[in-house]
C-alpha cells in the first residue's frame, strides 16, 4: 500500500496553483444527467472522487472523455436507473444522482451511502423534500427506490431543518426540471452551490438567490448541455496557505478566490500571521508566526469543517491554547489521536478539542490517515515534525487533493510517496 514520507523542518517558499474544486465538480458532473448530449467542463481536478463519479456516470450510460483538466460528458438515457452499492460505497456524493435521475426520468434506485469515518451522515434532507415534490420513495434492501407517479416533480416550499450542502444541491437540480416554483429556505450558501447554480443556469434553469439562504427555482420543461469552468478549490487553497503558515515560510497561492476562504484568512490574521491578497491570489508573509486562537466550524461563510483538521495541525505550532469546536460532523476528530502520536498536546471532549501549542516540538512518527482532511492535517504536521513522518492509507488523500505532494515539493518540502 502506498504511503507518504515527509521530512520536517523546511520552510516553504514560492508560488503554487489551486486546482478546480472537488466539491463543486461532483454535483456539476451529476447535473449533466439533466440533459442529453455533450457537456464540456474545464478545470476538473484529477482525483479519485472524480474518477468514481465518471464510473457511476458510465454505469448510467454516459461516456466521458478527458484531456488534462477538460472533461466531456456525453449523456444518453440510462438503460437502468441504478447507482449500485459497489460504486456508491466508494463515494458518498453518489447520492447526488438521485435528484437529477428522478427529475429527468421519473425513476432512481440509489444505494444508501451509509456512514463514514467523520459521522453518520444521514440523507433524510435529500429524501423528504423530493417526497414533498411528489416522489414516492421507499428504502428497500439498502437502496433508495424513488419513483415519480406524475410526469414531472412539482415545485414545493422546502425548509431544511439543518443546513445541508448536498441536500441543497440535489433539490436545486431536481427543482430545475419540476413544474412550478420551488423555494429552498435555510439553504446552504457554499461557493460550490453558487457554482452549481451557474452551470444549471447555463443549461437553461431559472434560479435566484444562490449564495443566500433562500434559493428560488422556477422549473423549466427541459435543459440543454452547456460548457463550464469549475471554480478553484477553496479547501485546497486554504490547506496550501496553512502549509506556508505552519512552516514559517512565504507561500503565494495563485488562482484562488480569497473571498471564499475569508473565514480562514480572518483567523490566521487574528492569530498574528501576515496575509495579503489580490483578486485571485493570497499570500502568507515570510517568518510570520501566530498564537492560539479559537475556531468553531459552521456552514459557509463561517469557518469550514473541511479546514478544521488542517487548522488544528497549525495550532499545535502556535504559542498558547486554542479551543476547536466541530459543530458540523459528530466524529470529525479522528486526526487528534494521530497528531498526538507526533507529540501534539491536545485534549478532546466530545465535539471540543483544546490544543496547547508548543512550536517546534512535534517528533516524526508513523501515523495513519483516517479521512481526506485528516490526511492533509498529518502531511502539514509532518512538514514541521523533527525527522521523518510516515503517513499510511494515503488513498484518503487521493480522493480529494490533486498532486498535493508535487505541489508541496515545488515549494521546497521534502516529501515523497513510496510503495
Ligand atoms: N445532514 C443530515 N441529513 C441529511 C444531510 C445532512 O442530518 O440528509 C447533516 C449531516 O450529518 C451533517 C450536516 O447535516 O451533520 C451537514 O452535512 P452536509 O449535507 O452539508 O454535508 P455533505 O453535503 O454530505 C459536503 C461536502 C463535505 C463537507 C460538508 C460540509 C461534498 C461532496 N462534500 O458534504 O466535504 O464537509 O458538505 O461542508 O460537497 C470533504 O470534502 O472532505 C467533505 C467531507
Amino acid at each position: 500500500m502506498e504511503y507518504i514520507v515527509v521530512k520536517g523542518g523546511t520552510k516553504l517558499y514560492g508560488e503554487v496553483n489551486t486546482s478546480g474544486a472537488k466539491n463543486a465538480a461532483l454535483p456539476i458532473l451529476f447535473a449533466a444527467l439533466l440533459a442529453e448530449g455533450e457537456h464540456h467542463f474545464h478545470n476538473v481536478p484529477l482525483l479519485r472522487d472524480i474518477t468514481s463519479t465518471e464510473r457511476l456516470l458510465h454505469h448510467l450510460n454516459c461516456q466521458t472523455t478527458r484531456e488534462g483538466t477538460n472533461l466531456c460528458i456525453r449523456t444518453s438515457p440510462p438503460k437502468d436507473y441504478t447507482a449500485p452499492y459497489e460504486l456508491v460505497s466508494q463515494m458518498r456524493a453518489s447520492i447526488l444522482c438521485l435528484g437529477p435521475l428522478l427529475a429527468k426520468y421519473g425513476e432512481a434506485r440509489v444505494s444508501l451511502p451509509g456512514g463514514c469515518a467523520i459521522g453518520s451522515r444521514p440523507i433524510n434532507l435529500h429524501i423528504e423534500p423530493l417526497k414533498l415534490m411528489g416522489a414516492e420513495i421507499a428504502i428497500e434492501k439498502g437502496y433508495v427506490i424513488a419513483h415519480l407517479p406524475a410526469k414531472r416533480l412539482s415545485g414545493a416550499h422546502i425548509l431544511f431543518e439543518n443546513t445541508t450542502v448536498g441536500g441543497t444541491e440535489n433539490i436545486m437540480m431536481a427543482a430545475s426540471l419540476a413544474e412550478g416554483t420551488t423555494v429552498l429556505e435555510n439553504a446552504a450558501r457554499e461557493p460550490e452551490i453558487v457554482d452549481l447554480a451557474a452551470y444549471l443556469k447555463k443549461m437553461g434553469a431559472h434560479i435566484e438567490g444562490e449564495g443566500s439562504n433562500v434559493i428560488t427555482i422556477e422549473g423549466v420543461e427541459s435543459l440543454k448541455p452547456a460548457e463550464h469552468t469549475i471554480v478553484p478549490d477553496r479547501i485546497e487553497a486554504g490547506t496550501l496557505l496553512i502549509a506556508g503558515a505552519i512552516t514559517g515560510g512565504q507561500v503565494r497561492v495563485e488562482n484562488c478566490v480569497p473571498a471564499d476562504i475569508q473565514a480562514l484568512i480572518d483567523k490566521l490574521q487574528e492569530s498574528g500571521f501576515t496575509i495579503t491578497s489580490g483578486e485571485n491570489w493570497v499570500e502568507i508573509a515570510a517568518g510570520s508566526a501566530g498564537h492560539g486562537v479559537d475556531i468553531h466550524t459552521i456552514p459557509h461563510p463561517g469557518f469550514p469543517t473541511d479546514l478544521q483538521a488542517q487548522f488544528m495541525a497549525l495550532m499545535t505550532q502556535c504559542e498558547g491554547a486554542s479551543v476547536i469546536t466541530e459543530s458540523i460532523f459528530e466524529n470529525r476528530f479522528m486526526h487528534v489521536q494521530e497528531l498526538m502520536r507526533l507529540g501534539a498536546d491536545i485534549s478532546l471532549n466530545a465535539r471540543v478539542a483544546v490544543v496547547r501549542g508548543h512550536p517546534g516540538k512535534l517528533e516524526g512518527a508513523e501515523v495513519m490517515a483516517t479521512d481526506l482532511r485528516a490526511s492533509a492535517s498529518l502531511v502539514l504536521a509532518g512538514l514541521v515534525a523533527n525527522g521523518d513522518t510516515k503517513i499510511n492509507r494515503v488513498y484518503h488523500l487521493d480522493r480529494g487533493y490533486e498532486k498535493l505532494e508535487e505541489k508541496l515539493a515545488g515549494l521546497g518540502a521534502i516529501i515523497e510517496r513510496r510503495k
